[in-house]
């Protein structure tokens, strides 16, 4: 079903979000069975399939049907497989009523290839994609990427997860059977109005600080329970949030272990008992489900900066998930035991079987990056802009000039609140945090980093982008990207 661009846009533009609105929200009910997304398996060559942006109406919630848009389908979009080695083909077309784009969020590919803010797909155009893929096998992501609208577009659908498979590498020990013991979740948060709607519509301190939902849904499904056999189980977990972090850990404190980061698997699993996850982030964790039934929490998100604690942090408040325990925890899914099938894993092992080696060059030189808020009561009123260095993003201009295959330290430092900060075409190293060395689990690779003062990254891209179609650095806050919060790079 194609939606006119009167339903599809009318329901955010119509509608303001004021506190008042968020307040009388409907609270859905939660703990349908956890989707598992189809599979669009790229992997072994053949066709080049075509995946369709499209509006439609999804039920979400009970009783209603809640206006969305998606890859291919009615919300969101299939898992995405593809092989390392192989050009995976796929052709991108546009049956909703704006300009979309494909990008691959975390690929090493060239910018020709990336799907960034210049390669739109008009409506009714198609774009067809060649990737060529040569990465280590990692959880990557797929979403919109037009300038200005990636987070209204992001918001109703177009997003959807991207697993990397490499065939030299290819038991790792770890759970691989696709939504048995090996599963994909990709966990955003949404407003729903009175009448059933996603509402997105960012302003004043819901603009500023991005804009946060009352509603969990993982895989499009609001606080879902998973069924999953009792022991090892995998679970890539995407944040496809806007401007939510997540802090993530299990009702009953139950360990888990981290076995990959953004770029791809940790050489040793690392045990803890909570996480942190920034928006855009990946996470591959394994958790033993021997233990028993549980469910998975977040803390809630005081990334509000100095309006965390006044009058508007209380407004922005009003747009948190309902705490299910003390400590303002909230649910994000329930995990039941399915006796009737068997874990092919009950030990997780030592070391991870075909972990990437990062491998970076000496650093050659230095780049800051300073994260701006362009604070006043201009942005307060709508108005205004955010920046990287003073500048704002400007399609027109590049930014910043990097030499192919040379390594270099971005300094980045952030501004009154963190932000998560992202380079498009290549995976980076984190080297330290606010001046001290980062902890095993943060060493691996990544293509995200929630910066909260300041971060030394060991960046080095190895595909190239010329001015054309350049490659982007940015908050991943959309809502602070699509304010200006994102500059350009060429690599030649
Ligand atoms: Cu997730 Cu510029 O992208
Ligand atoms: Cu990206
Ligand atoms: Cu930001």
């Amino acid at each position: 079903m194609t939606l006119s661009r009167r339903q599809f846009i009318g329901t955010a533009t119509a509608t303001f979000a004021t506190p008042a609105l968020i307040g009388r929200a409907i609270a859905a009910t939660g703990g349908r069975d956890l989707p598992i997304p189809d599979v669009l398996d790229l992997r072994g060559g053949g066709g080049a399939p075509t995946l369709d942006a499209m509006a439609a109406r999804t039920k979400i919630l009970e009783g209603a049907e809640s206006v969305t848009v998606g890859y291919g389908q009615g919300f969101l979009g299939p898992v995405i497989r593809m092989n390392r080695g192989e050009t995976a083909r796929l052709n991108l077309g546009n049956r909703i009523k704006e300009p979309v784009t494909v990008h691959w969020h975390g690929m090493h590919i060239d910018g020709a290839q990336d799907g960034g803010p210049h390669s739109p797909v008009d409506t009714g155009g198609v774009l067809e994609a060649a990737l060529d893929i040569d990465q280590p096998a990692a959880t990557l992501w797929y979403h919109s990427h037009i300038h200005q609208r990636t987070g209204i577009q992001v918001y109703y659908g177009l997003a959807g997860m991207l697993i990397i498979d490499d065939p030299d590498a290819p038991d790792s020990g770890l759970p691989q059977t696709y939504g048995v013991d090996d599963i994909p979740l990709v966990v955003q948060d949404r407003v729903f109005d009175r009448g059933g709607q996603m509402l997105y519509a960012p302003q004043g301190p819901t603009r500023m600080m991005g804009y946060r939902g009352s509603e969990i849904l993982v895989n499009g499904a609001i606080r879902p329970k998973a069924s999953v056999p009792a022991g090892m189980v995998r679970l890539r977990i995407l944040n496809g949030s806007n401007a939510r972090i997540y802090h993530f850990g299990f009702e009953d404190g139950r360990r888990f272990y981290q076995v990959a980061s953004d770029g791809g698997l940790l050489p040793m699993p690392v045990a803890m008992n909570a996480l942190t996850l920034a928006p855009a982030e990946r996470v591959e964790i394994v958790v033993d489900f021997s233990a028993g039934a549980t469910r998975l929490l977040s803390a809630p998100d005081s990334n509000m900066g100095m309006m965390g604690g006044g009058m508007m942090g209380g407004m922005m408040r009003g747009a948190s998930p309902k705490a299910v325990a003390d400590g303002g925890l909230f649910e994000v899914m329930s995990f039941a035991i399915d006796n009737s099938r068997t874990a092919a894993v009950t030990t997780l092992a030592k070391t991870l079987a075909g972990a990437p080696t990062p491998v970076f060059g000496e650093p050659v030189r230095r780049r800051r990056f300073a994260l701006n808020m362009g604070m006043g009561m201009g942005m307060m009123r709508g108005g205004g802009s955010m920046a990287i260095n003073g500048d704002s993003m400007d399609m027109a201009v590049i930014n910043q000039e990097l030499r192919l295959g040379e390594a270099e330290i971005w300094e980045v430092s952030a501004d009154m609140m963190a932000h998560p900060f992202h380079v498009h075409g290549t995976s980076f190293q984190v080297l330290s945090r606010n001046g001290r060395k980062v902890d095993y689990a943060s060493t691996g690779l990544k293509d995200v980093v929630l910066v909260d003062g300041t971060a030394e990254l060991l960046v080095q891209v190895n595909r190239k982008a010329d001015a054309n179609q350049p490659f982007m650095f940015h908050c991943h806050i959309l809502e602070h990207e699509d304010l200006g919060m994102m500059g350009q790079f060429t690599v030649a």
